[in-house]
């Protein structure tokens, strides 16, 4: 995880590393740091919190500096400390450090350097020591690449770099492999980044440094080295407004986000129909093994596919974590269609998952919202959702893109194998063009004031309505902190009914005509133990049988996540609103999970 990003140039360097960090915030925002120089010495600042806190200790005199590098951290090695935040100085102070990525083979560097005071419980500073080591006091170009070509090549694990040197006030020094490092070059100046959305509005050439690679930039050129020789790299034209991203007059992203939620569906069946799938087509037809493999939000997304995709076409799928599949030697091989699914395309277990997928011979399909994220690298077939840049933690209008995305894929494979189904792509279209379904946003706002000081509350559902829970809980619990569970409504008598009586709350979807009675029946036993049961559906008959009721548009059932979404998202944003939280910044988590 963590965020890094570095500029030299002509104009001041710190407010640009400022605004920089602050897009990069999504990936990490325990603590921050900044390294300048001032006059002619290198000064750190750093904070714990938000970028906002650091920019507050930063003086006028010290934004002068044209060039910086700054980082904000996701803490792996150690506490979310202001000595532990980057920048990370050589015990001599000649080397400056910020890193993302994790190096695993730390403490045997560590372990060498006997005679350094170190100050954090990172790596980071370890790597800092060893390179300022391995310079000897020569801090001349020549030897600072040689030294970084050879001191990264026994490195295990993963880091991009941006290094300054306190002797050097003209070059920001970088390395990567497995992290993502971009390069954007501009008029009399060049940057770094983590990512390009937060490269600066005068970029004009992108570059995406490939593992491996090192080098330095100026404010004039990047020189990028590979396995001791310069090599070049393909530049691509910066597009800035496309990763330009604003609250449109809402006070936090979720909100903004969770609005755009039926316009991402459209856009991406827009853009889906728009391209050519036969080769993909072709694939899905010679697969006789279907694996789906995600986290989190985007899993859960999986999860209403692989139901929607047994039901409708009869075809049979196998679903995992990203973070367990390549444990458990999933017998796959060219016979087998892997679909990958990832709003950021960057994230550590399912890029773990792709390459090994693929190393099996499997045919590898990503569904992603990133265009140029590493997934689009892994995978040859690639579905690119439209739900436009996702800022907040919690995935919303991403998730209804990917829904939108698995949609169209079902009506594929029904469209090969000659299957009849319950709906069709105009369904689904004119289900999101007909309203946004936030017509029950007062009563969603009294459930939330309700609900927001509860310790723990249930989800329940049954079918594709048990998903949707998962979905509701993980999102409620994410952003308001509130322990929060799914549970199938049949389930419920196997063990977890026992932790039900007078004061829990429990959330149920019932969207499911087939359904009705059973759920209901699951509601009766329920509210016999005393639950307070809030339930959202379309069926009114059930509306003076409950709690609460939030009634929603009644659509095809195998349509139903896309209504039943929005009201979920709602309330998680409505009770962490409620509870004064940030829900866009939630506590211990990042945007993308660079990790594994
Ligand atoms: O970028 P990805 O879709 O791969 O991210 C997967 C999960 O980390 C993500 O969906 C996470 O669960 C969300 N924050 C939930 O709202």
């Amino acid at each position: 995880m963590c965020g890094i990003t570095a500029y030299v140039g002509d104009d001041m360097a710190v407010p640009r590393v400022l605004a920089s960090l602050k897009k990069l915030e999504y990936r990490g925002y325990d603590s921050s740091g900044i390294a300048f120089f001032e006059n002619e010495k290198l000064n750190v600042v750093k904070s714990v919190g938000t970028i906002d806190r650091l920019e507050e200790r930063i003086c006028p005199r010290e934004k002068q500096s044209h060039i910086a590098i700054g980082h904000t951290r996701w803490a792996t090695h150690g506490k979310a400390n202001e000595a532990n935040a980057h920048p990370h100085l050589s015990q001599n102070k000649s080397v400056c450090v910020i890193h993302n990525g994790i190096i695993e083979n730390y403490l045997s560097f560590k372990s060498k350097l006997t005679n350094i005071n170190f100050y954090s419980q990172t790596d980071t500073e370890v790597f800092a020591n060893m390179l300022d080591v391995c310079l000897n006091q020569d801090f001349s170009t020549q030897n600072v690449l040689k030294n970084l070509n050879e001191l990264t090549k026994q490195i295990k694990g993963s880091y991009a770099f941006a290094i300054l040197l306190s002797s050097c006030k003209n070059k920001i020094y970088f390395a990567k492999q497995k992290s993502p490092l971009i390069l954007g070059i501009g008029k009399n100046f060049s940057m770094l980044c983590s990512d390009e959305s937060a490269l600066c509005e005068k970029t004009e050439k992108v570059i995406y440094l490939q593992d491996g690679d090192y080098g330095f930039i100026d404010k004039s050129q990047a020189q990028i080295f590979h396995s001791g020789k310069e090599t070049k790299r393909k530049q691509f034209a910066f597009n800035f407004s496309a990763n330009c991203v604003s609250k449109c007059g809402c006070e936090f992203f979720m909100e903004k986000e969770i609005k755009e939620g039926t316009q991402s569906v459209l856009a991406t069946l827009e853009n889906l129909q728009s391209i050519n799938t036969r080769r993909l087509e072709r694939e899905m037809k010679n697969s006789k093994k279907i694996f789906v493999v995600g986290c989190g939000t985007a899993l859960h997304a999986g999860e209403v596919f692989k139901s929607v995709l047994e039901k409708e076409c009869g075809l049979d799928v196998i679903l995992d974590y990203a973070s367990e599949f390549r444990y458990k030697k999933p017998n796959i091989g060219k016979d087998s269609l892997c679909i990958f699914i990832s709003q950021s395309g960057e994230t550590a277990d399912t890029l773990a998952s792709a390459s090994f997928a693929k190393k099996k011979g499997a045919k590898c399909l990503a569904i992603t919202n990133v265009q140029t994220s590493r997934i689009t690298k892994i995978c040859p077939y690639v579905l690119k959702t439209q739900a436009g840049v996702e800022v907040a933690v919690a995935s919303t209008k991403a998730f209804m893109a990917q829904l939108a995305a698995l949609y169209y894929l079902v009506l594929l494979f029904a469209k090969i194998y000659n299957k009849k189904i319950t709906f069709s792509l105009k369904n689904i279209l004119n289900l999101c063009k007909n309203g946004n379904n936030d017509e029950n946003f007062e009563q969603i706002a009294k459930i939330a004031q309700l609900i927001k000081d509860e310790k723990s509350l249930f989800f329940v559902g049954r079918g594709l309505d048990y998903f949707m829970a998962k979905e509701g809980a993980l999102k409620l619990k994410e952003v308001s902190y509130i322990h929060c569970e799914a549970f199938a409504g049949g389930e419920l008598k196997h063990g977890s009914l026992s932790l039900i009586d007078e004061n829990t709350f429990v959330v149920c979807l019932l969207t499911q005509k087939e359904l009705i009675n059973k759920m209901h029946a699951n509601i009766i036993e329920m509210q016999s133990r005393g639950a307070k049961v809030i339930l959202i559906s379309p069926f009114c008959e059930l509306k003076d049988k409950v709690f609460m009721f939030v009634e929603i548009r009644q659509a095809k059932s195998s349509l139903m996540p896309f209504v039943v979404s929005r009201p979920l998202q709602e309330l998680a944003f409505l009770c962490a609103k409620e509870k004064g939280l940030n829900p866009d910044m939630p506590r211990n988590l990042a945007k993308s999970v660079t990790v594994e």
